[in-house]
């Protein structure tokens, strides 16, 4: 398993393993314009893992100068619970963190419960105290 920083030339294949793997999360911030201009203003920061030349994990990385933000967190299923998307997701953080910024937000689902073990396995804290508003 290979990781390295996701380019806008994997938009094809990140967007058909995204069918697969984040269908509910997808939106018009995923068209490959959007995806293009999110590169470009976070550079070298999303990751994907290959297997063999195959991209089987994704995750979008960023900040806005404050904050961290990761988005489609996503392995292909026949390749999870072998710490891909621990592997992909730390090195994301790390990139974050080099930048000067002490933390990440993550949005998941309430009803998604591998997203929560996955994401408190990585010492992540699950917030009681906020909603998200959204316009
Ligand atoms: C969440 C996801 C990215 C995890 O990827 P993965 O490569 O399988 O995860 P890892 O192998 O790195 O797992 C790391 C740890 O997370 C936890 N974890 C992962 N999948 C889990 C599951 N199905 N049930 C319980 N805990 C799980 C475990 O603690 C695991 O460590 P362990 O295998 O040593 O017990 C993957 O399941 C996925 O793509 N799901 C669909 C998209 C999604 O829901 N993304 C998250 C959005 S918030």
């Amino acid at each position: 398993m290979q990781i390295r920083s996701m380019k806008i030339e994997d938009y094809d294949e990140i967007f058909a393993m995204w069918q697969i793997t984040s269908k509910r999360a997808l939106s018009s911030a995923d068209s490959r314009e959007s995806i293009e201009r999110y590169l470009k203003r976070n550079p070298e920061m999303s990751q994907v893992a290959l297997d063999g030349g195959k991209i089987v994990g994704t995750v979008l990385a960023g900040h806005d100068g404050r904050r961290g933000f990761i988005h489609h967190m996503a392995v292909l299923p026949e390749f999870r619970r072998k710490h891909i998307g621990n592997a992909i997701a730390t090195e994301a953080v790390k990139k974050i963190t080099a930048d000067g910024i002490e933390k990440t937000h993550i949005f998941c689902y309430q009803d998604n419960f591998t997203g929560q073990n996955f994401w408190e396995s990585l010492g992540f804290k699950k917030r009681g105290d906020l909603f998200v508003f959204s316009k």
